[in-house]
This record gives C-alpha cells, structure tokens and sequence, in this order.
C-alpha cells in the first residue's frame, strides 16, 4: 500500500491511472475507485493521454467504480456514515477488488473519503481497516492523499502515512515564475530507493521524470 501524496494539479490521478495502464499490459488487472471525479470525466479527460485506452475499460483489464454511487447503491447516508457503515464500505470495496480480479488498485482520493464520513476518528478507522483489507487481498494499492505544501506532512489524518508501506510525494515548486512538478520518494520499505527530487513532465505517453537540476531559488507552491 503506497501513498501518493501532494497538492493540487500535482499528477497524482495522472501517476494512478497509468500505473493500472501498465498492470493491464502485463497481465494484472486494474480497479480505480474514483471519489473526487465522476468516471466519464475521468475517462474523457484521459482520452487525451495516448497511453490510455478506453478498450482497456471495455474489456474489464481497468475497472473504474463512483464511490458516491457505491454509497447510492447501499443505501449509505453520504453526509455522514455511522460507525457500522465504515465496515460496509470498507466489505463493498473488498467484494469489488474480488470481482473485478484486479492486483492493482487505486482510491482517489482518502481525503475525499475521509471528507465523506466526516469525524477524524471515523477517517482513521476506515484507512486502518481498508489497509488491513487490501493487505488480506495481496494488491498493489495506490492510496492519493490530498496535502498541502506543508514540509514533512504527507497525510491528513496523521495514520496513513505509517501504515502504508510507501510514500511518494509530488510537489509544485515554482522556479522562476514557473511552476514544476515534483516527484520524491520519501520511503518505500523492502527496496533501497533514491530519495531525490525528480521533475515529472506529464506527457501523452506517460509520466517522464528527470533529476531536479538545482539552482535558482526556489519557493514550494
Ligand atoms: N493530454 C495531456 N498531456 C499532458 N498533460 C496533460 C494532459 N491532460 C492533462 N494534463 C495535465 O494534467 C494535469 C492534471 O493532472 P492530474 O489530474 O493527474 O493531477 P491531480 O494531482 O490528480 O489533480 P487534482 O488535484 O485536481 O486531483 C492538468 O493540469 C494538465 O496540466
Ligand atoms: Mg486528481
């Protein structure tokens, strides 16, 4: 389980879905749980990214599920979920990973989730038991947290970012008037990893990164 944590407009839907992309064409399906954006406007917007197929979506190789309509369907108050509801949800998503067979998944985002059901306590309860599910299923998952600029913090809910197995953060760094995006690794356990810095350009055939050549002043946007 691996936070992609950062800002807004960093690349992290960007950096999910083709990690899915890349699992379909090795043979691992994919599931993308969608919170924050409706899947037909994700899918439209992604039309434009040569390395997404919708083909992949029609042969069930990428799953994308509406978390809001997952709540519709259960009958879950989505202003508020009581605590017995977290286990629902948390079950609804294990059943749909069983389902759709998938050994990637993705959920963007956790803060949206955690928007959702409302208490801070209540949003620990459900990474913590979501953690513990995908953990029993054996799947890759990409978790997106929506952070700031605030140096050191990488989850808003103060467990994520030590339970998961790893975390990667993307950035807006602004050089120069203009704005870069920014990819760093801060821990990923079981593998030596390089902790630098690495500009992301996202392009139509996928993420590109190159190192982060210093200089100039640099402000965190
Ligand atoms: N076809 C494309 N080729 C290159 N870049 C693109 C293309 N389509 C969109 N983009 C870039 O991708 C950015 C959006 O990236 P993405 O949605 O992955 O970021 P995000 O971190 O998930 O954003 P949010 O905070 O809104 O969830 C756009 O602002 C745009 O710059
Ligand atoms: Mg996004």
């Amino acid at each position: 389980m691996v936070l992609v944590a950062g800002g807004v407009g960093t690349g992290k839907t960007t950096l999910c879905l083709e990690f899915l992309v890349r699992g379909a064409e090795r043979g691992e399906k994919g599931l993308f749980i969608s919170v924050t954006e409706a899947s037909a406007k994700l899918m439209q917007n992604f039309s434009t990214f040569e390395f997404f197929h919708t083909d992949l979506v029609n042969n069930n190789l990428v799953t994308i599920v509406d978390l809001p309509i997952v709540y519709d369907r259960l009958g879950l108050n989505r202003e508020e979920l009581k605590p017995g509801e977290v286990d629902i949800l948390v079950r609804t998503i294990q059943d749909l990973v069983r389902e759709s067979g998938a050994r990637r998944v993705v959920v963007d985002s956790l803060t949206s989730v955690g928007f959702r059901v409302r208490s801070e306590e209540k949003a620990r309860d459900f990474i913590l038991k979501l953690a513990q599910a995908f953990s029993e299923l054996g799947t890759t998952s990409l978790m997106v947290a929506e952070v700031g600029a605030v140096p050191g913090v990488h989850s808003l809910y103060g467990v994520e970012e030590a339970i998961v197995d790893g975390v990667v953060m993307l950035s807006n760094v602004r050089r120069r008037g203009d704005m870069l995006r920014v990819l760093q690794i801060i821990k990923m356990r079981g593998t030596v990893h390089s902790r630098a810095q690495y500009v992301i350009e996202l392009t139509p055939i996928g993420l590109l990164m190159a190192p982060f050549l210093k200089g100039g002043r640099l402000e965190t946007a």
